[in-house]
């Protein structure tokens, strides 16, 4: 067959109520006469570097048909806000019939990059990605889970241990989530924080979201022996083994400290002695809710760092950093063309410390990072909401 010459994209709302200047914002045109509908039920998509070919059904996202068909291809939000699976169009047309490609700013899309998460093809497709061989032969499954502990560990922060049915493993890699399953197709993403060698039990790290429906639940209502449903594992976020003379700069903020601590531990676990830095950024020392375990980890062994940041009160124990903590990173590494930084907490310090970062030669391809996003399903309905 061959393929299209020709490179586009369209944006359009499938009858949900998409905010009108945020579409004008992302508006993009179609080259030629504008968009062809096709008649097609499934298009091919070839990823040029490695010539990998699968197929994507109507309806289906780039990357969800990637994923059924076994080829990896780097993910994390899965609603087009985080960034992570940008992709870009060599030849054919997409087009983003759910969310907006919120991650992708107007020069993005002019240059022909796109979010595999949301784009379906209209057309058979050539692209540039980066596959993941490292999780590709990790089942996810679905499994009932046992709530074990539940434990207040700040006082917006919850640390769940979850059960799994006995014999039962969950294969992971450090750094990666699982979803939690929830009634009406809803799902609600949390990174384990517990390392792979404790197969048969997770832990996770649950802030309180203002307003939030199964946060607030789990602070509320859930209570030990409770049965939760889970997905996973899920995400690319995991610790990569390519280039290991290169030190690692780990970042987080406020929960973000889950995946860092499952990577730490797994790291620690495997006799790993790469220099690594962790640096945790939150509001108040009282916020780095289990500050005492970094601390311990940076006393015990020398190639550990460990640099809390707080930035709405003043530091007193002399060794910590009074800011936000991406200014801590940079306070101490002006120049991070020589480091792997793993970063993973609330979006708005991912957006700002991915630019910040990449001024400080920082390559793109040694950034891997989880932002914290809300549901798929929020988007929509805030967006929804007659405004
Ligand atoms: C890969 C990944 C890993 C994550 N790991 C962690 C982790 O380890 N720990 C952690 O704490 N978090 C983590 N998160 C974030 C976590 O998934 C979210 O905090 C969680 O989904 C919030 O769920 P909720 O049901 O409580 O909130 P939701 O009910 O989904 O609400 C979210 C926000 O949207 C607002 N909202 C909802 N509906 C509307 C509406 N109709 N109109 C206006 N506003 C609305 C709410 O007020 C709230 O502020 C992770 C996220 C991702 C993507
Ligand atoms: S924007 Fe696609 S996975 Fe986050």
């Amino acid at each position: 067959m061959t393929l299209p010459t020709r490179q586009s994209q369209r944006l359009a709302g499938s009858g949900v109520g998409f905010d009108r200047q945020m579409l004008d914002n992302r508006r993009f045109t179609a080259s030629g006469s504008g968009h062809r509908e096709s008649s097609l039920s499934e298009f091919r998509v070839k990823i040029s570097s490695s010539g990998t070919e699968f197929l994507v059904k109507a309806g289906e996202s780039i990357l969800n048909a990637a994923l059924r068909q076994g080829v990896m291809l780097p993910y994390s939000c899965k609603n087009g806000t985080c960034g992570s699976c940008k992709g870009h169009i060599e030849t054919g047309e997409v087009h983003y019939p759910f969310n907006p490609p919120m991650a992708l700013e107007r020069s993005d899309i002019a240059a022909g990059d796109t979010l595999l998460c949301q784009a379906e093809p209209l057309e058979d497709l050539v692209i540039t990605a980066r596959e993941i061989e490292a999780v590709k032969d990790i089942p996810v499954r679905m499994l009932p889970v046992r709530v074990i502990d539940k434990a207040l560990l700040a006082e917006n922060v919850m640390r769940l241990r979850l059960r799994l049915p006995s014999g039962q493993r969950l294969q992971f890699l450090a750094g990666q989530y699982i979803d939690i399953l929830l009634p009406g197709n809803k799902r609600r993403a949390f990174s384990i924080a517990s390392a792979p060698g404790l197969e048969d039990e997770i832990e996770l790290h649950v802030r309180h979201v203002e307003g939030g429906g199964f946060t607030g639940w789990v602070f509320d209502d859930l209570k030990e022996r409770d049965i939760l449903r889970i997905e996973g594992p899920l995400g690319t976020f995991f610790v990569r083994n390519d280039q290991p003379q290169r030190p690692i700069i780990m970042m987080g903020g406020g929960t973000g400290f889950a995946p860092l601590k499952s990577m730490m531990e797994d790291l620690l676990a495997h006799g790993d002695t790469r220099p690594v830095h962790l640096f945790w950024g939150a509001r108040t020392t009282a916020e780095l809710y289990l500050g005492d375990l970094p601390r311990q980890w940076a006393a015990k062994y020398e190639h550990i760092q460990f640099t809390p940041a707080v930035s709405d009160e003043a530091v007193t124990s002399g060794t910590g950093f009074a800011g936000v903590v991406h200014d801590a990173v940079l306070a101490e590494y002006p120049d991070l063309s020589q480091h792997d930084v793993y970063m993973s907490g609330p979006p708005a310090m991912i957006d700002t410390a991915k630019p910040a970062f990449m001024e400080h030669s920082l390559p793109q391809n040694r950034l891997f990072y989880d932002s914290f996003e809300f549901g798929l399903d929020v988007p929509v309905r805030i967006l929804a909401k007659p405004h």
